[in-house]
């Protein structure tokens, strides 16, 4: 069988899109936000917001999880002219790991610099605790490890080169940026920084999963983000990333816990005013 020679969505689908976007709002952001699970709220403290449900945007995926809206939210966040995802896609919501990724795209050529991500996540480091707020400092890309990588078949140089660099995926200077708005706020407490990583989902770890994980060096497990950073990196974006640990993952056969999806929403409830205040306080210093 011959390899497709189309990419899996073509510049020009991303282009038609941007320029429908570009001609129902004057906002040009220089930022893009995408929220994680429950962390949509963010959206909310745009000022001038232009709101478009993913449903009314040509090309764009709808997204199907309870919790996330799909919206794409434009505004200025303390000032600066944002635009915000909330609700992201998920590769275990049957999309095309590569579809995940096509709002990044669409950043791109809108002529966003910097795309900031959040998630919800399980602990994995045991000196992590709940509520935490962990700066992403590298990933573990396992659907990428069995193929399902977001830049697998043709490459468009148009968005950038065939084998991209990710040793540097996250940016060093705005995680800098984001350690002293996170110490100026009183946030040091429950501030770390560590490694993200992505598994498919949509079923939470096993005990000897988790052992693996942890042998490999993740700090916190979760379902998405990568995707969107691999995309983001390929395309020249700086990349800034945080990770709510939610909960603890089970990592002992004697434990009576569960992973479960209330816990995680509870967690970003209590949270989320937090990584809130985080993100627009390191906005306005991009
Ligand atoms: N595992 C995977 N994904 C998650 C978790 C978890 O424990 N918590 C929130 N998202």
């Amino acid at each position: 069988m011959a390899a497709s020679s189309e990419c899996r969505y073509k510049y020009e689908e991303c282009k038609e899109t941007v320029d429908w976007l570009l001609a129902h709002t004057n906002i040009q952001p220089k930022v893009a936000i995408i929220c994680g699970s429950g962390l949509g709220g963010l959206s909310d403290l745009l000022n001038n917001r232009i709101v478009f449900p993913y449903m009314d945007i040509p090309n764009f995926p709808h997204s199907t999880v309870a919790g996330h809206a799909g919206e794409l939210v434009f505004g200025e966040l303390n000032g600066k002219q944002c635009v915000c995802m909330k609700g992201r896609f998920h590769f275990y919501e049957g999309y095309d790991i590569a579809m995940v990724t096509f709002p990044v795209r669409v950043f791109f050529l809108l002529g966003v610099e910097t795309l900031i991500v959040t998630n919800a996540a399980g602990g994995l480091n045991s000196n992590y605790k709940v509520g935490d707020i962990m700066m992403i400092k590298d990933h573990i890309n396992i659907p990428g490890f069995a193929g399902q990588n977001p830049l697998c078949g043709p490459n468009d140089e148009r968005f950038g080169v065939r084998f991209p660099c990710m040793s540097d995926a996250y940016d060093k200077d705005l995680a800098q940026l984001a350690r002293q708005t996170a110490k100026d706020l009183g946030f040091d407490e429950f501030l770390q920084q560590g490694v993200y990583c992505m598994l498919a989902g949509p079923t939470y770890e096993t005990v000897a999963e988790c052992k693996v994980l942890q042998l490999l060096g993740a700090d916190a497990v979760g379902m998405s983000t990568v995707p969107e950073v691999v995309v983001a990196r390929h395309c020249g974006l700086r990349v800034f990333g945080l990770s709510l640990i939610t909960n603890k993952v089970v990592s002992d056969y004697n434990s009576e816990e569960r992973a479960n999806h209330d816990e995680v929403l509870t967690t970003t409830n209590m949270r989320t005013q937090d990584i809130q205040r985080l993100v627009s306080h390191l906005v306005k210093k991009i």
